[in-house]
């Protein structure tokens, strides 16, 4: 809600965000135009109000910023939000899926910043949405890797883009339910509910006023940070299942 009181933080703000035709991506959109900004969602797949972008295709994206800087002449925000996912463990895993996972997760985000950062001024942010497979050694093993793959590129982008007022920061979402979970075996979900301490699943709510915060000059001077939104699923670094196996056993 915006008021007076609740002035909208990011008033006019041109921002893109990737992967905005469903779950995490749709609901950030939605909250960054609650919040004043001009958002231009941008998916793969086709969705009502969303502009047709492959993350992975260096045409697409030159395109956009050629548009961008027609109608707008600059970006404000940038959410690198697309990502898939592929249940492969290490034994079965091959190299095409590798790289088909690595292109969205890693080259996906690197081509937003090269191509939109040209149209950035001191003061814009930049948004990765990596996960807790990031801080983790999560099974699907090119999920978890490009994951990690993009933390070092969020670190060396925060460093290079500093000096020019830039900020990357990085978010770690946990369990959250949306397309990409529902696909997930039953068993996926109980497992990540027990190792939770908050008890229970996110929803896009939960993740989208982080994104909103980290656009907006409230973190004017967060960068190169990664943020768990995960209900504490990483933080206990697999020792809930100990804490929870000896309450039990006293
Ligand atoms: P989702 O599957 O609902 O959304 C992903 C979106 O990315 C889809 O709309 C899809 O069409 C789009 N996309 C896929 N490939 C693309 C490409 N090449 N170019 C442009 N768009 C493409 O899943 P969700 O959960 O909303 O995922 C959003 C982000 O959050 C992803 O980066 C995901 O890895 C991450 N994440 C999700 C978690 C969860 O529990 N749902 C947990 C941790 C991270």
């Amino acid at each position: 809600m915006t008021s007076d009181l609740h002035p909208k933080r990011l008033l006019g703000k041109v921002v893109v965000v990737t992967g905005a035709a469903s779950g995490q991506g749709a609901a950030e959109a939605e909250a960054l135009i609650r919040e004043g900004a001009r958002v231009i969602a941008t998916d793969v797949a086709q969705a009502p109000g969303c502009h047709r972008l492959d993350v992975t295709s260096e045409k697409d994206w030159s395109e956009l910023a050629a548009e961008l800087r027609e109608s707008y002449g600059q970006v404000h925000g940038l959410v690198n939000n697309a990502g898939v996912t592929w249940r492969a463990r290490i034994d079965d895993v091959r190299p095409e899926d590798m790289a088909r996972v690595h292109a969205v997760n890693v080259t996906g985000p690197l081509l937003g910043i090269q191509h939109l950062t040209p149209l950035m001024c001191p003061g814009t942010s930049i948004v990765n949405v990596g996960s807790s497979a990031a801080l983790t050694a999560h099974y699907p093993v090119a999920y978890t890797t490009s994951k990690w793959a993009l933390r070092g590129l969020s670190r060396t982008a925060a460093m290079e883009l500093g000096p020019r007022g830039i900020r990357v920061n990085t978010i770690h979402p946990g369990f959250v339910e949306t397309d990409m979970t529902a696909s997930a075996s039953p068993a996926f979900r109980e497992a990540n509910l027990s190792e939770t301490p908050l008890g229970r699943t996110g929803t896009v709510d939960d993740i989208t006023p982080l994104v909103v915060f980290l656009l907006s000059s409230d973190a004017s001077f967060i960068t190169g940070a990664e943020i768990p939104v995960d209900g504490g699923l990483t933080a206990h670094g697999g020792t809930k299942s100990i804490s929870d196996a000896l309450r039990a056993d006293a």
